[in-house]
């Protein structure tokens, strides 16, 4: 069997994160609610959306705050190294830096909060740890801000509030390329058909022969399969860099070699070992008997990205 590599969020897969759901629930539908209680408000959440511009707001708006607390974690430091000698001419340029983050923080939440309310599945989760951890950051910075207002004194700790707050909102971005890069969210979609979640009848035996690629179609899926050393394995033939043709490729093994920018991927599991991809190959289950061959999705490949949940059981449309 094929297993999905490791990304990033694969521990939040563990049920020991699944308070994240417990608290994403109640949050999603209070979202729901607010954005939907009259036109002007579902106007608002288009304007967050990025809709009148055809182009998501939040990526665009986030470099405000990033960039701002940026600039205050240089003047910190530098404040930091003048303070020892005495007056420092740093200080108040930092403090307008991470007083402008606080600010432009806000708009670049709601946004956030635009794009996750219509998330679900792991996508939700992993949307809920990163707006906590966003959120975390806000708080440090809110805390520093009130010390530089109160003077001198808690200088030192206010610069430490902040920088831990840069690190913070680090670990934030982490988590929000991860959503975009290896979750698919907000992408579109319709490039790249899933497959379903079922076992496909796919090829002969005979028809696969040891190291001899061959790709099958598995409703608008290009299955790639190869059989190496006595195992069988099966992966999405696009590569994940720029969809380029991987059964068109070279074979060294396991190891694929795309033949467009020669990004290198480990056929077992889909992670890739050489750029410029750095998301993994969408992985198959595959079961060989009575000289036949079947593939299905790997357990995370079905849920990367999440099926769509039936109109009903979706968030946004169930009933009230
Ligand atoms: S499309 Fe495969 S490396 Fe670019």
């Amino acid at each position: 069997m094929t297993r999905q590599g490791w990304t990033v969020t694969s521990p939040l897969e563990s049920e020991r994160f699944a308070w994240l759901d417990t608290i994403s629930a109640p949050v999603q539908k209070g979202w729901h609610a607010l954005f939907r209680a009259n036109q002007g408000t579902m106007l608002a959440k288009n304007a967050l959306n990025g809709v009148p511009w055809r182009h998501r707001v939040h990526p665009a708006i986030i470099i405000l705050p990033l960039g701002a607390w940026t600039t205050a974690a240089l003047l910190d430091t530098l404040d930091g190294f003048a303070s020892r000698n005495g007056e420092s001419q740093y200080r108040a340029s930092a403090d307008a830096a991470v007083a402008f983050g606080l600010v432009s923080a806000v708009p670049a939440v709601l946004s956030g909060w635009a794009d996750w309310v219509d998330q679900y599945g792991h996508q939700r989760r992993v949307g809920m740890a990163h707006a906590l951890t966003n959120i975390t950051a806000i708080a440090l910075y809110a805390a520093s801000m009130g010390l530089r207002v109160r003077g001198m004194e808690r200088r030192r700790t206010a610069r430490a509030l902040a920088g831990l707050g840069y690190a913070i909102v680090g670990a934030g971005g982490v988590l929000g390329g991860e959503m975009v890069y290896n979750l698919g969210v907000n992408i579109p979609h319709v490039l790249y058909p899933k497959a379903p979640v079922k076992w496909a009848d796919v090829l002969g035996s005979n028809e696969l022969p040891e190291g001899t690629p061959v790709v099958v179609d598995f409703e608008r899926v290009p299955v790639l399969l190869l059989r190496h050393e006595g195992s069988i394995y099966a992966v999405e033939s696009w590569c994940p860099h720029a969809g380029g043709p991987l059964n068109e490729g070279t074979f060294e093994g396991c190891i694929v070699e795309c033949p467009w920018h020669q990004s290198r991927f480990d056929l077992r599991d889909g992670h890739p070992v050489q750029g410029p991809a750095a998301t993994l190959l969408r992985t198959f289950e595959v079961r060989e008997a009575g000289g036949r061959i079947s593939v299905k999705p790997s357990f995370e490949a079905a849920d990367w990205p999440p099926a769509p949940a039936p109109p009903a059981e979706h968030p946004a449309l169930a009933p009230q």
